[in-house]
């Protein structure tokens, strides 16, 4: 069968001489591929956990502080509340708490003589989604005298007017200590834009002269799946459609925590979100931990995904290193989180997951030890023993689980690796260079497994170190599908692949590349975004090699096939002539292709909030072929 493809994944407006293309794809046997060969990496940064995947709509809910600054604390906090008028807002820490988790409360004292309706508002992240077609759930906990209502209500910035809103009716007093209210209501208009803050409100005339204490003040809207404390349902949807085949999380730098004792500490993301203590987080904020252990595994449940969990391997980002005399209660608490997720629910552990709602011991195949050893003098502790700690105890308890090392042996020779454990590596490259790995594992030892755990195209002509792209370009995601191919054609030695940024809010700075970027009511498919998607649901489970009539730029290949006969050939035009033509010959192969192409104006184009460049076809039957 011939095809000619006239056009490819990138149409570039760069005048040459284009020569006519024939690659001839190879029917014989080839490498099996990974089967999770594409995936996505998860971390709380840039707000794509909180305030982002993350369906919480209140900003620093339970008072556990918003931003970090060089890890110097205290971070509790009452920023993004407000007072709406004759009261006043305080961190109080007086006892009975509502838990211990929980150690700074919000105390709400009313003025003498107020009248009317009195209490405060939240700014949410940036901001909030109030739309008709969806359902809210507010929650929060009371301690004081009060008897009347308490009204919650979406406000509008734009339009000064109220949206939607829920009575709860309260008869309490300080004896009854902490009172739980939660309810569930749909708002009566939508908002006309994302400026949208969150009221609860109460009778002045009451209440004037008395304090009322309130925690944990959380507003949901309808999550993925309709999973409780789940995902934001939009970046949820874009995720899935990307069709990747693994989880790798929780970091990231994020795991590693910015100094002692800010490690991410799984037993305190299990659990009622009023028993997590959230923790100053790596990227300049402190996480709830809302998004915990359980979420991310129910999340690749819901999305199908092999989980690959990384766990703490005892370095801080700020070069403290647990030494090798008190490695053992780490490594135990690695064993203890295993036990949660993989024992049976008579184990302890197990027996935890189970009252969480996990009567069923998870499946995981693949842990990583920690993330990024190499940062910060960790070579020689983790080369030393602190990976051969964590692998063997692992290993010991689980002889089938795959361990990844997150040091790549090219930062180091570390004779005692065991065999078959994968390396993690982490390219953060230029488009140039990023191209220029596309033979890079061609004569790669087949004996090592890499897993790409990070990477991304992030400089350019016009954006060089340390200013980095803001945006993936036509060019840049293009540079990032050259790499792919590279290693979708090694794919006998590489695991897995993951972009280094998967979700960020436009809110945040710096403005740097993301696969996906948000802000409360919308989001950006990037350009990125798009190659990947191509790539990540389009792919075989082993190998074909491909001949091409001319050498390799500015027109790069590869082609995978699966045991049905398919064959998925991937061709990327990297600043080449907008249109050449290619004929792709599978010898004795009859059928219908499809050509699916990602393109775009030009190299600079890009996608942002409300202009997408990129353009997406799917053409079946061509006019050219024949057997
Ligand atoms: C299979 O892998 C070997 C290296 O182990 C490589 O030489 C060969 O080209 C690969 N074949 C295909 C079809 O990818
Ligand atoms: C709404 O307006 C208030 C000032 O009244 C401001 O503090 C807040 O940031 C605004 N919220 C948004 C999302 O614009
Ligand atoms: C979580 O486990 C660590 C030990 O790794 C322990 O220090 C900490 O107290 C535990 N947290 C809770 C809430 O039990
Ligand atoms: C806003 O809410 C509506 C209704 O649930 C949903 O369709 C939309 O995707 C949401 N947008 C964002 C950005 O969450």
């Amino acid at each position: 069968m011939r095809y000619n493809i006239s056009r490819l994944f990138a149409l570039l407006g760069i005048a040459s001489t284009a020569h006519a293309v024939t690659l001839t794809v190879s029917t014989a046997q080839g490498n099996a591929t990974s089967p999770i060969l594409y995936g996505l990496l998860y971390e709380d940064v840039y707000h794509s956990g909180d305030g982002g995947l993350y369906s919480e709509l209140i900003q620093n809910r339970a008072f556990q502080g918003t931003s970090v600054f060089n890890n110097q604390g205290p971070y509790q906090t009452l920023q993004y509340w407000h007072t709406r008028g004759s009261d006043t807002l305080t961190l109080d820490n007086q006892a009975p708490l509502l838990t211990s988790a929980l150690p700074w409360q919000m105390r709400v004292d009313v003025a003498n003589g107020a009248t009317g309706a009195t209490g405060f508002w939240n700014e949410g992240y940036a901001g909030m989604n109030i739309t008709t077609a969806t359902r809210y759930a507010a929650n929060f906990y009371l301690r004081g005298n009060y008897k009347g209502q308490i009204l919650a209500a979406f406000w509008s910035n734009t339009t000064n007017s109220m949206l939607g809103s829920t009575t709860f009716q309260v008869d309490q007093t300080e004896a009854n200590g902490w009172v739980p209210y939660a309810q569930t209501f749909t708002t009566q208009f939508s908002a006309p834009d994302e400026k949208n803050t969150f009221h609860l409100t109460f009778d002045g005339a009451s209440t004037a002269g008395q304090s009322l204490r309130f925690q944990m003040i959380s507003v949901f809207q309808q999550t993925y799946k309709n999973s409780n404390n789940g995902l934001r349902m939009d970046l949820a949807e874009a995720l899935n459609e990307l069709g990747g085949k693994f989880l790798r999380f929780p970091g990231g730098n994020n795991l590693e925590g910015i100094a002692s004792p800010y490690r991410w500490k799984w037993n305190e993301t299990i659990g009622p979100i009023i028993n997590r203590p959230g923790r100053p987080g790596t990227w300049g904020y402190v996480n709830t931990d809302g998004l915990g252990l359980l979420e991310m595994m129910q999340w690749c449940i819901d999305m199908n995904l092999e989980p690959l969990l990384a766990v703490w391997g005892g370095l801080y980002l700020d070069g403290e290193i647990i030494s090798e005399a008190d490695i053992g209660a780490y490594v135990e608490d690695v064993l203890n989180e295993l036990e949660f997720l993989l024992g049976p629910s008579t184990s302890h552990w197990g027996s935890v997951r189970a009252s969480l709602g996990y009567p069923n011991p998870f499946t995981i195949n693949y842990i990583e030890i920690s993330n990024e050893d190499f940062l910060n003098g960790g070579i020689p502790s983790y080369v030393g023993y602190r990976f051969n700690a964590f692998h063997d105890a692992i290993k010991n308890a689980y002889p089938n689980m795959k361990i990844i090392s997150s040091i790549w042996s090219g930062y180091f020779t570390n004779p005692s690796m065991p065999a078959g454990v994968i390396q993690d590596l982490h390219d953060y490259l230029s488009v140039d260079d990023m191209v220029s790995k596309f033979n890079g594992y061609d004569h790669a030892p087949r004996n090592q497994p890499v897993l790409v755990g990070e990477y991304a195209a992030i400089y350019d002509a016009e954006h060089t170190n340390p200013n980095q792209l803001d945006n993936p370009t036509l060019q840049s995601a293009t540079s990032e599908a050259v790499y792919f191919l590279g290693l979708e054609r090694n794919s006998d030695v590489i695991v897995g692949i993951c972009h280094g940024a998967l979700i960020k809010s436009l809110h945040d700075e710096p403005d740097n590349v993301a696969i996906i970027k948000h802000t409360p009511n919308a989001l950006v498919r990037s350009m990125s975004y798009y190659v990947s998607k191509l790539f990540f649901t389009n792919v075989g489970t082993q190998t074909a090699a491909v001949s091409g009539n001319v050498g390799y730029g500015p027109l790069y290949w590869s082609a995978t096939k699966n045991d049905a006969g398919t064959y998925f050939v991937k061709i990327v035009n990297y600043n080449g002539a907008a249109s050449t033509p290619v004929t792709v010959v599978i010898p004795g192969k009859t059928g219908v292709a499809t050509l699916k192409t990602v393109t775009a104006p030009d190299q600079y184009s890009t996608n942002s909030l409300g202009n997408t460049q990129s353009v997406w076809t799917e053409t079946q039957s061509f006019s050219h072929y024949e057997n």
